[in-house]
């Protein structure tokens, strides 16, 4: 098994921490602020793997998961002997590439280097470092200990075996790779994603309907086709004669749905705060963190039924 070091372990790198040590590899954890590794990072990876007990790997407990971890006081002590890094800093261009130059010069020359950016091409900031080939974008969805999508996106110099071995990799620890073929701003999550979210903001702005009811139309319609099936195959199942009668059908509505769709728009703070307040009210700010671990148990039952069998704990 491999020695796999987290750099920034925020929100997604204590994800990254628990797929990898549950995969096995020896992990190790950098970050900037070394006090907030003991004070947040540790104890919500505890967290994590305790609310992954009832998904352990064959032969494992909390306990040998647990045991894999350790903390680098420096980056050149972090970095030392890796096979893989796993970058999850600030989505900050200068921080990134300031990180990688030093990242570079101080890692194993044929460590591989991914990068979590959620939206930033990897050629902005994997270019200008020793051995370039090794590097590449491996985005997750948050938290990426309970969902499996990972994004990867070569640079034009990552060499073709770091791409083979990113997706045994990730493959093998658990995630679902996918290729992004070509560079592009957001990938293809985000990009679907924060399209669909300009244009549920233009329906709220404009009075269409509440922001509570743009989240019940994806978690009790969208959503449920779209958990089993995506977008493209909710149409080929739509009609009888499959992908091609669906547009057959309906070309015209979804060409002008497609062309009336605000995703310019200029929403202001109003309207942020009229959202935020909308949800507060459901979930305050102060019991975030209790209803994401209620919304990461879910996404475990959902994944639970995906695979067929019954949710426990949900
Ligand atoms: N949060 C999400 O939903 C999500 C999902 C997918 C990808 N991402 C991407 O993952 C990355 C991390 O996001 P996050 O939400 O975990 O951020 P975060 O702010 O929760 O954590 C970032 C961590 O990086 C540390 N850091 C900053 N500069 C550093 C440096 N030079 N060296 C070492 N550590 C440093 C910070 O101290 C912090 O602990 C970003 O690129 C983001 O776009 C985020």
């Amino acid at each position: 098994m491999a020695r796999v070091v987290c750099i920034g372990v925020g929100t997604v790198g204590c994800g990254w921490a628990t797929v990898f040590a549950r995969a096995g590899h020896e992990v190790v954890l950098y970050d900037a602020d070394p006090a907030m590794i003991a004070s947040r990072a540790l104890p919500r990876i505890d967290a994590t793997l305790e609310q992954l007990a009832h998904e352990m790997p064959t032969g494992e407990t909390t306990e040998t998961i647990r045991a894999r971890i350790q903390v680098a006081d420096t980056l050149a002590e972090a970095v030392a002997g890796a096979e893989v890094i796993q970058e999850s800093v600030r989505e900050d261009l200068d921080i990134k590439r300031a990180l990688f130059a030093e990242i570079g010069a101080s890692a194993p020359a044929d460590c591989r280097l991914f990068s979590s950016t959620s939206a930033l091409p990897g050629s902005q900031f994997l270019s200008d470092i020793p051995n370039p080939g090794r590097a590449m974008v491996g985005h997750p969805v948050n938290p990426p200990s309970h969902i499996p999508l990972v994004e990867l996106c070569a640079t034009p110099l990552t060499t073709p075996e770091t791409v083979e071995y990113a997706h045994a990799f990730y493959d093998k620890a658990g995630m679902e790779p996918i290729t992004v073929e070509k560079e592009i701003d957001g990938f293809i999550l985000n990009r679907l994603q924060y399209t669909l979210v300009a244009e549920a903001m233009h329906l709220v702005g404009e009075g269409y309907c509440s922001a509570a009811d743009i989240d019940r139309v994806m978690t009790s319609g969208l959503a449920l086709r779209w958990a089993s099936i995506g977008p493209f195959m909710t149409a080929h199942l739509n009609a009888h004669e499959g992908f091609v009668g669906f547009v057959a059908q309906l070309e015209g509505m979804m060409k002008k749905m497609g062309a009336d769709a605000r995703t310019d728009y200029d929403w202001g703070p109003d309207l942020v705060s009229r959202i935020h307040d909308e949800m507060a009210r459901i979930r305050p700010v102060e019991d975030i963190a209790a209803a994401q671990a209620w919304r990461d148990r879910r996404i475990l039952a959902t994944r639970r039924l995906q695979a067929g069998e019954t949710p426990t704990d949900a």
